[in-house]
């Protein structure tokens, strides 16, 4: 299955939003999308197999960092690397606009975790107590793009 990223548009909100119930303990609600969607720094994509939304991306690019802030696949069609590829997809877009990509995640979320190790990302710092619903402490990763880790804190850093 070779998933499509496109541009996610308000008709697609119902769709996302039942997915996004169910498969987060606390969700967003349309408003997240919506804002989401109207920032100028926003990436929102919707996930398309065969003309179906099988899922979302959504992320801000904030001078040369891409911050990951959701992504979803929905549950009857995971384990099917869409997830994997929806990424993947997501590195071919952003190609030079980004150095380097951010997320948070949840302690708890081990599929998420070692989905986003595979792909790259070093975990950074621990954010305690970042989530609510249930209170959670967040892990904080990084990926650089097209460099190492290492190399892209000492340029930012110049140490
Ligand atoms: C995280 C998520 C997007 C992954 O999507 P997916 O399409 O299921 O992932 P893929 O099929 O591409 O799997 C890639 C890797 O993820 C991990 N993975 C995915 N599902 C897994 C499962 N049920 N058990 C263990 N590992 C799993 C594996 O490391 C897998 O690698 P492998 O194919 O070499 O075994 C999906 O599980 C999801 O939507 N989860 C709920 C929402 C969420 O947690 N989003 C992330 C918030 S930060």
């Amino acid at each position: 299955m070779m998933p499509e990223l496109v541009e996610m548009v308000p008709s697609h909100f119902d769709r996302v939003i039942k997915i996004e119930r169910a498969v987060f303990p606390s969700p967003w609600k349309r408003r997240d999308f919506e804002f989401a969607r109207n920032r100028k720094n926003g990436f929102c994509r919707v996930v398309m197999v065969e003309c179906e939304i099988v899922g979302y991306v959504v992320g801000f690019l904030i001078d040369r960092e891409f911050h990951l802030a959701n992504l979803a696949i929905a549950p009857d069609l995971q384990q099917r690397g869409l997830g994997r590829k929806t990424i993947e997809a997501v590195f071919d877009l952003l190609e030079t606009k980004a150095r380097v990509v951010s997320l948070e995640v949840r302690m708890s979320n081990w599929v998420a975790i070692d989905l986003y190790k595979k792909m790259g990302f070093e975990t950074i710092a621990i954010r305690k107590a970042y989530y609510t619903d249930p209170r959670e402490d967040a892990l904080v990763m990084l990926k650089p793009l097209n460099t190492r880790l290492s190399d892209w804190v000492s340029q930012v850093f110049e140490v």
